[in-house]
């Protein structure tokens, strides 16, 4: 039988909580009301879920292809497309780089070139912080939307240079060393400023601090300074959701239409435990 899904917004423009879905045991009809909602709604919120990760993964392939993480230590051991998120070291102390890890504003995957970006992706909260601890997400369709006109205009022609971890905000969170060996591995990829979405054709801001570290003709000096200013931007109150964690959630976000970060405002030695996993289209 098809569930009865409920919806109740969480932020003021973004975040909604999907009520009456269980992902484990999902019909096909369900799904696709799933698909519909999010089709409107960038970021989902399922609470009192319970996946293993294997059932994870079978939620995730329902919306496109996954791929196991790039980092063998992060995968999970039963599921290796999906991966751990966690500030918890393998010997159970903390991890100083989880702790931070990804809390400068990203879109995941964006140093990718434009037919390798991900569609979405999915965060199931095992352990959470007693306080804080949040993920914060922006609507970059309402980012773009309410640019000045002419900032819209001069966007329209440009390209944004992204590479690994080398974005301003990211240069600030990272050692040069460590960006160095990111990059290293990489070649820079190009995308638009502004980018029409693949599925819904709306027209999203596309420039994230932590991987676009530049703009075609542009020097650094120039474009540090515009994307520090979109950033800011993009992150005002209005347009920006924190999602508090309960143990059991489940917060799918798409990709193209948000940035996120993790706020790191609980304290390190609070065991965060998440699993992660991303979707290609297919
Ligand atoms: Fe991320």
């Amino acid at each position: 039988m098809t569930a009865q899904l409920a919806l109740h917004p969480l932020g003021k423009r973004l975040g909604t909580e999907v009520e009456g879905a269980d992902l484990a045991h999902l019909d096909d009809q369900t799904f696709a009301a799933i698909e519909d909602i999010f089709r409107e709604h960038p970021v989902l919120v399922f609470r009192d879920q319970k996946l293993d990760a294997h059932q994870l993964a079978a939620f995730g392939a329902r919306f496109g292809r996954l791929r196991e993480h790039i980092l063998e230590n992060y995968r999970h051991p039963d599921e290796p497309r999906v991966s751990f998120i966690t500030n918890v070291a393998k010997d159970g102390g903390v991890d100083k780089f989880g702790v931070t890890r990804a809390s400068s504003w990203h879109a995941d995957e964006t140093y990718d070139p434009p037919e390798k970006l991900p569609r979405l992706a999915i965060l199931h909260a095992v352990e959470v912080p007693r306080e804080k601890g949040g993920t914060l997400f922006a609507d970059m369709y309402a980012a773009y939307e309410t640019l000045p006109e002419a900032m819209k205009e001069k966007l329209e022609g440009m390209t944004g240079r992204h590479g690994y971890t080398d974005g301003p905000d990211a240069r600030r969170l990272y050692t040069a060393e460590h960006i160095a060996q990111r990059n290293a591995s990489r070649p820079e990829c190009l995308h638009p400023a502004i980018k029409e979405h693949p599925v819904t054709g709306r027209k999203v801001l596309f420039v994230n601090p932590t991987h676009c570290h530049g703009f075609v003709g542009m020097t650094n000096a120039e474009s540090d300074p515009l994307i520090e200013e979109l950033r800011d931007h993009s992150i005002q109150d209005d347009n920006t959701y924190y999602h508090k964690w309960r143990v059991g959630d489940v917060v799918i976000w798409d990709e193209i239409a948000t940035m996120h970060r993790g706020a790191a405002d609980a304290a390190p030695e609070e065991r965060r435990v998440m699993l992660r996993t991303i979707v290609h289209p297919n």
